[in-house]
C-alpha cells in the first residue's frame, strides 16, 4: 500500500526533528515519510530499515550497533525511561561485554566506576574457596549493574540523535512478508506508524514479541526451579570485596556489592514469600546462618529494598521468524546464579546487528546464521547456571543422599585446578 502510494507521488521523505523520550538530549533525526495534506488525519509514517520492540540493553545495544554501520532504526519501549532506570537487576559483566562496551563507543564509564573482580569465592561447610579468574583463565569479570548499562546506552543513543520512544502504549507489530510495520501510541499520545524492513523483538522476558510466531512453530524448552531467591539492598560497608556464593545446611545465599556503602545480597527461598513478611532482624538471621563459620562477619545495615526473585530456565525457537528477530530475554532466560541474562542479551545485540548490517547490504543469508551462532552460546550458558544452580541449592525434600552428592561435586570443583578453570572459564564469558 505504501509503495503504492510512494509510486503515485503522495508520500516523501525528509528529515524531522522531533522529540521522542522527554528526556534533556531526547531530539533526534531520523528518515520519516509523512503523507501529503490530501491524507490528513493518518498517523506520520516512519520509515526505517529497523524497528526495534524494547529499550532495555539488548534493544538500545542492537539500534546503537546499527548506527554505526550507518543503519537507522526506531526503538519502541513500553516503559518510562525513568521506571527502566530504577528496576534493579543483576551486576556482573563479562570481560566481552565490557570490551563490547568500550570498544563501539557506548561508554568507558564502566572501566571507571565498575569494580573489576578477578575471582570469586565459593563457600561451603563453614569455608571459602577461592575461585581465581586472573589465574585460572586470565580474564577477570566487572561489578557493574545493568542499570547502569541501560544509562550508558540511552545516554549514547540520544546523544547521537537514536529514535528511542520510551513510553509508548498500544503497540501492535505486524511483521509481513515484504516487511514489517510498528503501530504505537508515543508519550504524548500521538499514533506514529512506523515501515521497516525487519523488526526486532528485544522486549524482555514477558515478550509479546515472541508470540507473534505461532503457536504451530513455537519451540519453548523450560525449566522449573523449586526456589526463588530473596534479594535485598542495604545500606552496609562490604563484607568483602569479591562476591560470595554460599552453600549451608539452610540453603543458598549469595553476597554481592554495589558501593562502599551500599551491598547487594541474596537467599534463596519459596517461590511463594512475600517480602513484606521479612523484617530486618528475620533476613540478617537467615544470611548469618548461610555464610557462618571460619571467623566471617557479616556487616549488617538498615535493609531499603526488598524482592523475590522467581527462577527459570527457558529457550525459545525460532529465534527468527520471517521478518520478525527475537534477541535477550525475549528468546531466552537464565536463572540469575550465572549473572549470564544481561551477558547474553548483550551478545546477542552484536551478533544481530552485524547479521542485519550484512542482510541489508545485500547478503541474502546472513540472517539465517544468527539464530544457530546465537544459540550456541545461549545453550552454554544455560548448562553453567544451571549447573551452578543445582550444585550450590538445596532443593526443598531433597534426599541425604542428593546433599552429600551436591558436597562431593563442590569438593570436586574447587579441588581440582580443571574443575575451578572450568568454573571461571564459564563465568568470565568463555573469551
Ligand atoms: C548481583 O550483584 O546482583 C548479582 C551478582 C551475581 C549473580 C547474581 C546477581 O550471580
Amino acid at each position: 500500500m505504501e509503495r503504492a502510494l510512494r509510486r503515485r507521488g503522495r508520500l516523501r521523505y525528509r528529515f524531522q526533528v522531533r522529540r521522542c523520550d522527554g528526556e534533556p538530549g531526547g531530539v533526534h533525526r531520523n528518515p520519516v515519510a509523512h503523507r501529503s495534506s490530501d491524507h490528513r488525519g493518518v498517523p506520520t509514517v516512519i520509515r526505517v530499515p529497523v524497528v526495534i520492540v524494547g529499550g532495555g540493553p539488548s534493544g538500545l545495544m542492537v539500534s546503537h550497533l546499527l548506527a554505526r554501520t550507518g543503519i537507522d532504526s526506531v526503538v519502541v519501549e513500553r516503559r518510562a525511561r525513568a521506571e527502566i532506570y530504577a528496576t534493579g537487576r543483576a551486576g556482573i559483566l563479562e570481560a566481552g561485554s565490557v570490551r563490547l562496551l568500550v570498544d563501539s563507543g557506548v561508554s568507558d564509564r564502566v572501566l571507571r566506576e565498575g569494580d573489576r573482580h578477578e575471582g570469586i569465592e565459593l563457600r561451603f561447610g563453614g569455608r571459602s574457596h577461592r575461585i581465581d579468574f586472573a589465574d585460572l583463565v586470565g580474564q577477570s569479570v566487572w561489578l557493574y549493574p545493568q542499570t547502569e548499562v541501560f544509562e550508558d546506552l540511552a545516554n549514547r543513543r540520544a546523544a547521537d540523535g537514536g529514535a528511542v520512544y520510551y513510553g509508548a502504549s498500544d503497540v501492535e507489530v505486524t511483521p509481513g512478508d515484504d516487511g514489517a510495520r510498528v503501530r504505537f501510541l508515543d508519550a504524548d499520545g500521538v499514533e506514529q506508524l512506523v515501515h521497516a524492513d525487519f523488526v526486532v523483538g528485544a522486549d524482555g522476558s514477558r515478550s509479546e514479541s515472541r508470540r507473534l510466531v505461532p503457536e504451530s512453530d513455537r519451540d519453548w524448552r523450560r525449566h522449573e526451579y523449586p526456589f526463588a531467591w530473596f534479594g535485598v539492598l542495604t545500606q552496609a560497608p562490604r563484607s568483602a570485596d569479591e562476591l560470595i556464593y554460599a552453600d549451608s545446611d539452610h540453603g543458598f545465599a549469595l553476597i554481592s556489592q554495589r558501593s562502599e556503602t551500599v551491598q547487594r545480597m541474596y537467599f534463596q527461598c519459596d517461590p511463594s514469600e512475600r517480602p513484606e513478611d521479612w523484617d530486618d532482624d528475620r533476613i540478617w538471621a537467615t544470611l548469618r546462618e548461610r555464610v557462618k563459620g571460619n571467623g566471617f562477619e557479616l556487616r549488617e545495615g538498615p535493609i531499603i529494598e526488598k524482592t523475590v526473585l522467581p527462577f527459570r530456565s527457558a529457550v525459545h525457537a525460532p529465534m527468527r521468524y520471517g521478518r520478525l528477530l527475537l534477541a535477550g530475554d525475549s528468546a531466552h532466560t537464565v536463572p540469575p546464579t550465572g549473572a549470564k541474562g544481561l551477558n547474553l542479551a548483550l551478545h546477542d545485540a552484536e551478533l544481530l546487528a552485524e547479521a542485519l548490517a550484512a542482510q541489508l547490504a545485500g547478503d541474502d543469508r546472513a540472517l539465517d546464521a544468527y539464530p544457530e551462532r546465537a544459540l550456541e552460546r545461549v545453550w552454554k550458558a544455560q548448562h553453567f547456571s544451571y549447573w551452578m544452580t543445582t550444585m550450590l541449592h538445596r532443593a526443598p525434600g531433597a534426599s541425604p543422599f542428593e546433599n552429600a552428592r551436591r558436597r562431593g561435586e563442590l569438593e570436586a570443583v574447587v579441588s581440582s585446578r580443571h574443575g575451578r578453570a572450568f568454573l571461571a572459564e564459564a563465568y568470565t564469558g568463555w573469551a
